[in-house]
């Protein structure tokens, strides 16, 4: 049994902010930012929630699949910034959504989470356990953002991506994730529980917190391991990757990882200039663009590939109907 992804959705909110909007918060500016980064500008949630990006996200998700939401088994959203502790943020879609004979849960490996959450799926499906779910990639960053701490507020945005997964007859891939919890302070961000001040230890900020170099030099080694051993696992090589969509952190992680491997920068779907990085979402995103701009396509085979805070890292091969 293997999956395949029969629909993508996806939203981001209204509001825009440009690099040189972020220069009027932080001592930064434009150029500084396109040339380290890649990114132009970020969408930033002022009305919407990770709850209603991900209902958003799904509902277009759903439509696209053209199935009736009641066939869904199961939504898993991958969040770090939920909006309340519970109900999860996969209950409150699946209520928006009336897709009542899920089952429903979140998962929180940060930027790694759609990843994870597309394995986790997979893995019920290839069970044999369900036959459809509903996978989210939501987060509103800019919510434990720092917006005086210009090593990190350039980089962020907010939206949410979805897909819908199918279980069909077929060869199963193998996946692969792993994580190193050793280096959980290069990249972390405190909960903060002001209504429990017993909890409180001095430094809490409920602000993210980053060694930058330290999770580039991460960064630019696992995600080329982890490709190469996904695909060796299944017996592929680059050769048989029609599309590479890693998390968009930054560009010149995506060209060095693209150097690392051999392989053009031509078939790597890159969207960071317009969103940042939004985390758990940046994935599913891309996988929705490409789909609707007609980049991919039916039966291609691509890899995706995630790595966050924890450390955490993923990889797999996926397929679009
Ligand atoms: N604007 C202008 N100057 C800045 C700046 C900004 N926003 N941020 C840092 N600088 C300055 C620094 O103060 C430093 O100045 P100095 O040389 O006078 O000391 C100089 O630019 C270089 O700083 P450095 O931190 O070495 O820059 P960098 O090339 O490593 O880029 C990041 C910084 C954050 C863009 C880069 O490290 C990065 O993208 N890391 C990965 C982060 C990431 O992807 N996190 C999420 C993973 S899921």
């Amino acid at each position: 049994m293997a999956e395949i992804i029969i629909g993508t959705g996806a939203a981001v909110p209204a509001y825009v902010l440009d690099n040189d909007g972020v220069a009027e918060l932080v001592e930064t500016d434009d150029a500084w930012i396109r040339e380290r980064t890649g990114i132009r500008q970020r969408h930033i949630a002022k009305e919407e929630t990770t709850a209603s990006l991900a209902e958003e996200a799904a509902c277009r998700a759903v439509v696209d699949a053209g199935i009736a939401p009641n066939r869904i088994d199961l939504i898993v959203v991958a969040t770090a910034t939920a909006n309340q502790r519970m109900p999860c943020v996969a209950c409150e879609v699946q209520e928006k959504i009336g897709a009542q004979q899920a089952a429903c849960f979140d998962l929180n490996a940060a930027c790694t989470g759609f990843v994870l959450a597309y394995q986790t799926a997979a893995a019920y499906l290839k069970a044999g356990i369900y036959r459809t779910a509903l996978v989210i990639g939501s987060d509103c960053m800019s919510q434990v953002i720092d917006w005086q701490d210009r090593s990190t507020c350039i980089l962020f945005g907010d939206g949410a991506g979805a897909a819908v997964l199918q279980r069909q007859p077929g060869l199963s891939y193998l996946p692969v994730a792993g994580a190193d919890g050793r280096k959980g302070e290069v990249l972390s961000c405190q909960a903060l529980y002001e209504e429990q001040p017993f909890y409180k230890k001095s430094g809490d900020s409920g602000f993210l917190r980053m060694d930058g170099q330290a999770v580039f030099k991460f960064a630019v080694r696992k995600v080329p391991e982890a490709i190469l051993e996904v695909l060796e696992s299944n017996g592929l090589s680059t050769g048989d990757i029609d599309w590479f969509v890693i998390h968009q952190a930054n560009r010149r992680i995506i060209e060095s990882v693209a150097r690392h491997l051999g392989i053009s920068m031509e078939r790597f779907l890159v969207n960071l200039q317009e969103y940042g990085n939004t985390s758990s979402a940046s994935i599913p995103i891309l996988l929705d663009e490409g789909k609707h701009s007609g980049r991919l396509k039916k039966g291609q085979r691509l890899v995706i590939a995630g790595f966050g805070a924890g450390l955490t890292w993923g990889a797999s091969i996926v397929q679009i109907a």
